[in-house]
């Protein structure tokens, strides 16, 4: 068993859905993402059945994989959209998601994708800052529209998960401090091009269990209340996204678990009229994909095994930039019967830093191809091209059905914008 249901052996080779990987990389080379789609429904399905029915809009962190297939699939089912900046809503608009249930999250907005955010009509900005208030405030009487506004407000909780993603503490740079909010909430009822619909948090990513969620809406309802109280009434609370996953032996709490526990608590403060706004990422597409790559050479130093593979830090670098562990499969295990190995599974970029597993245990032989498990987010969004790599493909499965979503990128279109001084 892998991590991923949809990923799994059949006669020795695994997977994907129907779709042998081997042949994959054979028809496509690597490095190379293979996506389920039956995962990504899995995925969709499992917040819906969460809501049990009540009004609850996913708006799918989009930053995790946005991909226009992706984005596409999950829009088809109803899937809102958490969008971080203008790049990412003509994502949305190109791929039919609708920017009525877009929601657009971010410190940094500009001027030009507050204005076009308004253009398309989206359904809320979660504001970071009294700046951006008064910014989107400004823009929105300019243009003779009213901006719908909730505030994200950063409840100073502890989610208990990796400090760079960590996001809901104080020290941290999102959100308004929650002491203030109120008094914001107060000076953005007062400004005629702004209408009041929200209030936000997100306090992190990769949180396994749901304790920091509830300390965080305690807080939250305790606001609203509060604000109910000096007349301002709000009809969405967005707890953000953050839900985990497994990518070794971790048991994150699942959206059933952490859904009960909020409606409970809405409940017994009588705030069930509140539309619920959620915003995962990760668990949407974590485990729906892989990145496949093949091993080039071998090699030992005195310490050390070493597999170097054709994948590299450029086309994931979660395991060097947040010390992330991935599973490594073997593809189709060797027929030679060496014992295993220890091997560091690392690329051929020029740091040392450039590693996407360490101390595995594989009986290894060049020409091997690897899966590195749970690679559907925060994978190939975080791609560069550095060392002048092109960017991997992306393929999506169904069943016994292969379409190639993104082709590998040309080595010319790397540097064809750039010039030569006269
Ligand atoms: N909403 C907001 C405002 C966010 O900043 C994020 C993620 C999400 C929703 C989605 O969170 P998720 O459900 O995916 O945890 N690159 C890191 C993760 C960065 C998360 C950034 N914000 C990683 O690879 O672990």
């Amino acid at each position: 068993m892998t991590v991923a249901p949809h990923f799994q052996f059949k006669n020795d080779t695994l997977h994907a859905e129907e779709t042998s990987l081997e042949q994959l990389a054979k028809d496509f080379g690597t490095p190379l993402y293979v996506y389920s789609r039956h995962a990504l429904k899995d995925a969709w399905e499992s917040y819906r059945v969460a809501a049990q029915g009540r009004d609850v809009l996913v708006c799918y962190g989009m930053k995790a994989n946005s991909n226009l297939a992706i984005l596409n699939e999950f829009a088809q089912h109803g899937t809102g959209f958490d969008i971080v900046s203008g790049g990412e809503l003509a994502r949305v608009i190109a791929a039919k998601g609708d920017p009525k249930k877009v929601v657009f999250s971010g410190v940094g907005k500009q001027t030009w994708e507050i204005e076009a955010a308004l253009d398309a009509q989206i359904k809320c900005f979660n504001v970071e800052s009294e700046g951006e208030l008064l910014r989107i405030a400004e823009i929105a009487a300019r243009k003779n529209t009213i901006a719908p506004i909730s505030l994200r407000v950063n409840p100073d909780v502890d989610a208990h998960t990796h400090p760079y993603i960590s996001t809901g503490l104080k020290d941290n740079k999102f959100g308004i401090a929650i002491e203030d909010a109120p008094r914001v909430y107060q000076l953005a009822s007062t400004l005629a091009s702004l209408k009041i619909v929200g209030v936000d948090c997100h306090i992190g990513s990769q949180i396994t269990d749901i304790s920091p969620y509830l300390d965080a809406l305690d807080k939250l309802l305790d606001l609203i209340d509060g604000l109910a109280a000096s007349n301002i009434h709000l009809s969405h609370l967005d707890i953000g996204g953050g839900l985990g996953i497994r990518y070794t032996d971790e048991t994150p709490a699942t959206p059933t678990m952490l859904l009960t526990e909020v409606f409970r608590a809405l409940d017994a403060r009588n705030l069930s009229h509140l539309q619920l706004v959620l915003e995962p990422g990760r668990s949407m597409v974590g485990n729906a994909g892989v990145l496949l790559t093949r091993v080039e050479y071998l090699k030992q130093s005195e310490s050390k095994n070493f597999a170097v593979v054709d994948a590299a830090m450029n086309d994931l670098i979660r395991p060097t930039l947040y010390d992330a562990w991935h599973d490594v499969e073997h593809v189709s295990p060797s027929s030679n019967t060496q014992p295993r190995a220890r091997y560091d599974i690392v690329g051929p970029i020029c740091e040392s830093g450039d590693w996407l597993a360490r101390d595995r245990d594989l009986n290894l032989e060049p020409g091997d191809l690897l899966a590195i498990m749970s690679a559907g987010a925060y994978a190939f969004t975080m791609a560069s091209q550095y060392n002048t790599r092109p960017r991997a493909a992306e393929v999506l499965v169904d069943g016994h059905s292969v379409h190639l979503v993104r082709p590998r990128e040309k080595l010319e279109s790397l540097f064809e914008s750039e010039r030569i001084l006269p």
